[in-house]
This record gives C-alpha cells, sequence and structure tokens, in this order.
C-alpha cells in the first residue's frame, strides 16, 4: 500500500492519535549492517526525523514527541556523543527556517544543562525561531530522563509544601503533571519504537500509563511516513478500555 492509500485509509479510520512518541532505535545496527561507523547511522536517521514529521503533519498529529538522546546514553563513548550533539546543532542550524514554513514549534525537554555551549546556543535558537508554530508541536527529548523528570517534579512539590504553598493533601496528578516537561501536553496516545526492542528505556514513565505501543523491526534510519501511518492504522484498530469494559 502506497503513503497516500495508507493515508486515505486514516481518514477512513477515523480517530487519529492526538500525540505521537517515538522512541528512535536502531542507528547503529543499520551502520554496522552496511559495515559504516555507528555516527553514519545517526546522519542517516535525521532524514527519518523529517519523514515522521511531515508524515505526522499529513496525517493530522497535533504532538510529536521524538526521543534523541537519553541521560544514560552520556555514557556512550565520547567521539559517538560529539557525533550525536554535532548533528543536533547541524539539524538545529539546517531545518529551523523549513520548521518555522511548515508551523512546527519546536520544544526541547530535558536536562539542558549538561549540553555544551554550542548545542545549547542550537537549542534555544530553534525553539526560539520556531515559537507559535500551530501545526504541530515537536517534542525532542534530550538529556531526558523519565525518572529524573519525576524525580524533579517530586522536589518542585516538596519545595512548594515546604514553603507552605500547597497543602500535602492537594498533591494530585494534576498538580504533578504541571510541574513536568510535558506540563500542558496530552498523554501520548501511541508509542512507536522502532528495531524490534521491547521496552520503554526509561522515556515518559508517567506519560505512558495508557498508551498504546508499536513495535516494529525497522531501523529507524529506514523508518519514513508509511512507517507511521502503518502505525497509526494499527492504532486505529485497537480497543483503549483504560481499565473499563468493552462499550458493546
Ligand atoms: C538510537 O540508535 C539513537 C540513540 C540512542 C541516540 P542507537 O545508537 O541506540 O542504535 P543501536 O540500538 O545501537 O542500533
Ligand atoms: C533509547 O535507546 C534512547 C533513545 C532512543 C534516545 P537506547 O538504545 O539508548 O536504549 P537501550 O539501551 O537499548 O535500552
Ligand atoms: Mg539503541
Amino acid at each position: 500500500m502506497s503513503a497516500s492509500e495508507r493515508l486515505r485509509q486514516i481518514r477512513i479510520g477515523g480517530l487519529v492519535p492526538r500525540h505521537v512518541a517515538v522512541i528512535m532505535d536502531g542507528n547503529g545496527r543499520w551502520a554496522r549492517q552496511r559495515g559504516l561507523p555507528r555516527h553514519a547511522g545517526h546522519k542517516a536517521g535525521m532524514r527519518s526525523v523529517r519523514e515522521a514529521i511531515e508524515g505526522a503533519i499529513e496525517a493530522g498529529v497535533e504532538v510529536l514527541t521524538l526521543f534523541a538522546f537519553s541521560t544514560e546514553n552520556w555514557q556512550r563513548p565520547r567521539p559517538e556523543i560529539s557525533a550525536l550533539m554535532g548533528l543536533l546543532r547541524l539539524y538545529a542550524h539546517r531545518e529551523k527556517a523549513e520548521l518555522r514554513e511548515q508551523g512546527v514549534e519546536v520544544h526541547v525537554l530535558g536536562d539542558l544543562d549538561q549540553l555544551d555551549r554550542g548545542t545549547r546556543r542550537a537549542v534555544d535558537d530553534i525553539v526560539r525561531s520556531t515559537a507559535g508554530g500551530d501545526r504541530l508541536r515537536l517534542n525532542l527529548m534530550i538529556s531526558y530522563s523519565g525518572r529524573e523528570e519525576i524525580l524533579r517534579a517530586c522536589r518542585r512539590l516538596a519545595e512548594e509544601v515546604a514553603t507552605g504553598a500547597r497543602a500535602a493533601a492537594d498533591v494530585d496528578e494534576e498538580a504533578f503533571e504541571a510541574h513536568l516537561f510535558t506540563a500542558g501536553v496530552p498523554d501520548p496516545d501511541l508509542l512507536i519504537r522502532t528495531s524490534g526492542e521491547v521496552r520503554v528505556s526509561n522515556f515518559l514513565l508517567w506519560q505512558l500509563a495508557y498508551t498504546e505501543m508499536y513495535i516494529t523491526p525497522v531501523l529507524w534510519p529506514d523508518f519514513d511516513r508509511e512507517e507511521l501511518f502503518e502505525a497509526i492504522l494499527d492504532f486505529q484498530r485497537r480497543e483503549r478500555r483504560f481499565g473499563r469494559v468493552s462499550a458493546v
């Protein structure tokens, strides 16, 4: 089935996930299969990022969240980290004008204090340049850890309670979510993980409570909008019960 046929099926299918999150995995394996260094896989993965964004816009997805670099990824060899940061800077410089034109509002979420100055500047720049885009919100998760995000929210709530700004009894889901990086964003409806690994790898631990999971063996550099549409079609065949019983 072609991309346009899949898109037509999605429109017939009805409900499009408002928020799609993606664990972009398999760059290293893609490179190894071709006898290339790992960074060549990361570079090739940039095209897939473009595909995912354009596909999300075409399908009518409102929020796309991409896991680009985890806190644990800081433990990779120095040269690989440098290559990834270099690609992030390149991406920010090269894509910001087009993203703005497409109406994509970029948010970069994670422990950004860990970034070197040049990368931090590039990140701030793409966020500033794309502010106000109203077709798609793109969350790039960089130096991100789900557990750290939860702890950060706990610390902030503890401070509010300690200073008397909030009563302990008022620490509810709404208050908690307001302190997450994703404050104000609906939880992901669909999580896609490429490269066949069946694990969450410390991604959006709070937000994934009732997210539908879609695991594909496709390696991230081979991912394109057709794959995204396939995942959305699969999502449309699911029955989400949220702990309740079937509607029928
Ligand atoms: C995903 O690809 C990109 C990042 C985690 C930054 P990997 O680099 O994890 O590729 P594999 O899993 O080794 O194939
Ligand atoms: C998850 O991929 C992180 C990103 C995609 C950025 P990893 O390759 O780091 O995860 P593990 O090590 O396979 O769990
Ligand atoms: Mg990996």
